[in-house]
């Protein structure tokens, strides 16, 4: 059975949803069983209570991870956009996995802090950089960059479909999902 958890970490604005979208659509179309579990979503539902600090990125990481994990045991493949910037509460979420004997693929979404401030889709850096966010990821709050994530995608030179389709081929090499083997049976 399908048991893995796809988990894109990277800075705001750095492309995480709109890869990890593109590559549930492509997913759907091979009848994968898969969820996203964005950032922004659960910011607010689930962890609506937490704040910016690093206490509350760690306790919303580990809430997260721990959803992730009860839907990858369940046979879906979660897909999770979050920063999630420290490398221990990624690390954490891992072992989670580990010891549950479900895959943990880690995708570093690793485009420069530089080119997430000048896409600023939320207009937050604008903001952060006004003092006007506190704690903002990248200005005023570090991000630990996987040493050693599974896959890094750049966004700058990469279109979502391509970047998607890395993520594909890993999740291919690691047996997780026969991608062209599907597609054939699909065009037979
Ligand atoms: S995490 O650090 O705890 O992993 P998460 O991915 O859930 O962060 O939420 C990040 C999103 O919250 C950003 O994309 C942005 O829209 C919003 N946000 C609001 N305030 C901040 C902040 N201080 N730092 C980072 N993101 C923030």
């Amino acid at each position: 059975m399908l048991r893995a958890t796809v988990w894109f970490t990277g800075l705001s604005g750095a492309g995480k949803t709109t890869v990890a979208a593109t590559l549930k659509s492509m997913l759907d179309e091979l009848s994968v069983p898969a969820l996203l579990l964005d950032g922004d979503d659960l910011r607010a539902g689930l962890s609506a209570d937490l704040s910016f600090s690093e206490e509350d990125r760690v306790e919303n990481i580990r809430r997260v991870g721990e959803v992730a994990l009860l839907f990858s045991t369940a046979g879906h493949l979660s897909l999770v956009t979050v920063i999630s910037p420290f490398a221990a509460g990624r690390a954490e979420v891992r072992a989670r996995h580990d010891a549950a004997g479900v895959t943990f693929l880690e995708v570093h979404v690793a485009t420069p802090l530089a080119v997430c401030e000048q896409r600023d889709p939320k207009g937050l850096y604008a903001r952060a950089r006004r003092g006007e966010v506190p704690s903002f990821t990248g200005v005023s709050s570090p991000y630990e960059a996987p040493d050693a994530p599974d896959l890094a995608v750049q966004t700058t030179d990469r279109t979502p479909e391509e970047s998607a389709s890395d993520v594909l081929a890993l999740l291919e090499s690691r047996g997780l999902v026969a991608a062209r083997s599907h597609g054939l049976w699909h065009l037979l």
